[in-house]
């Protein structure tokens, strides 16, 4: 018999509210219930949506791994209420790690620090450390304060898909492979936390995000280091096992060439059907912008804008049944490099050849 559909529940707290409506509070109190006995539950933060389940509960977390489709090499992040909760998970919790969470949780960035004996090592993929997040949706954060519980989750989607920015994305990801989804509107930030390692020194990025290399450096006082270049395409065991170069894609193969006006002409004029996320919209741009075959999607020319929309924009076209889709690039500039990073990855690398 077919699993019923999972129950997708609104949650508020609206400004100038010192706590959110009782229906919303009953809402959170069900799902601490559901997480209390090891099931899964979508919930909003500000980066993306989360499939969260009790940290500290192995079954419990398989059954993240089981929904997504998730490789068991690649760890989870665990979400957590305040810094006390991120030192309890901690042996021990390092000094750059007090220091990034002092200025910049609650919030989207995430540590990995030397993990606590209580966190079982499904959690870590095996590894001694664990990458640990307090996020600044007010709604997340009640949840993990009420219920007490600390939650491993990563985004809500199938592995390798876009992750997701609204509930309904959830919904058509996951399906009746989640329970209950709590909806608390669509995501502030859209792309995933920046992920830094605080068990180097200097600290390391290891997935750039909406906090950037100088936010960090500002908030530790001293240098923050990028990625080594092999990074990113790594195939073996990296030192972020869920960074590896091919990951967030769309259904619709995605393309980032360096003429996109010259490559949209050119699938026009072969026939396909195409959907373009312009960043620059120049003459070239507006002349195809007729097209009955061209779906043509003016972007942000701000990048925390641009990042807000993008994964909302990637699952729209993906409805779209289009042949492709051509992605301007972004410019070179540290503000951008978290959506750069995100649409190379998002870039078929075999479709270029079209
Ligand atoms: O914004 C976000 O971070 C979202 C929301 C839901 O909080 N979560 C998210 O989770 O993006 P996920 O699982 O899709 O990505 C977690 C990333 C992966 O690239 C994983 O490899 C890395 O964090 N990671 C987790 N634990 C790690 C560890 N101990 N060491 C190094 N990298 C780790
Ligand atoms: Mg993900």
């Amino acid at each position: 018999m077919a699993r019923p559909l999972p129950e997708i529940v609104r949650i508020e707290w609206p400004p100038g509210h010192e706590t959110p409506s009782p229906a919303t509070d009953a809402a959170l109190d069900r799902a601490a219930d559901v997480l209390r006995r090891g099931g899964l539950v979508a919930i909003p933060t500000e980066t993306v949506y989360g499939l969260a389940a009790d940290a500290l509960d192995e079954a419990a977390v398989e059954g993240i791994f089981r929904a997504k489709g998730r490789p068991a090499t690649n760890p989870l992040i665990v979400h957590v209420a305040d810094v006390a909760m991120a030192r309890s998970l901690a042996a021990p919790w390092p000094e750059m790690a007090e220091r990034i969470a002092a200025a910049l949780w609650p919030g989207p960035v995430t540590v990995v620090v030397p993990k606590a004996p209580s966190i079982p090592d499904i959690v870590t993929a095996g590894g001694l450390t664990v990458a640990l997040r307090c996020p600044a949706h007010p709604l997340a954060r009640r949840l993990i304060e009420r219920s007490g519980i600390p939650l491993a989750a990563p985004s809500a989607n199938r592995s390798e898909q876009v992750s997701p920015t609204t509930a309904h994305h959830v919904l058509e990801s996951l399906g009746s492979k989640v329970g209950l989804i709590l909806d608390g509107g669509p995501c502030e930030r859209g792309i995933e936390s920046t992920v830094i390692d605080c068990t180097v020194t200097p600290p390391r990025i290891l997935r750039p995000g909406p906090l950037t290399r100088s936010d960090l450096e500002a908030a530790v006082g001293g240098p923050v280091i990028w990625p080594a270049a092999d990074d990113a395409a790594a195939t073996g065991p990296a030192r972020s096992p869920g960074i590896r170069a091919r990951h967030y894609c769309p259904k619709t193969a995605l393309e980032l060439p360096a003429d996109p006006a010259a490559r949209v002409q050119a699938h026009l004029a072969a026939g396909r059907r195409v959907g373009w996320l312009v960043l620059v919209a120049d003459e070239r741009a507006r002349a195809l912008a007729g097209s009955r075959d061209l779906v043509a999607v003016p972007m942000p020319t701000d990048p925390a804008a641009y990042a807000r929309q993008l994964y909302a924009t990637l699952h729209a076209l993906d409805q779209r049944q289009l042949d492709r889709i051509v992605a301007d690039p972004p410019p070179a500039d540290e503000a951008w490099r978290a959506v750069a990073d995100r649409l190379s990855r998002a870039a078929e690398p075999g479709a270029d050849n079209a």
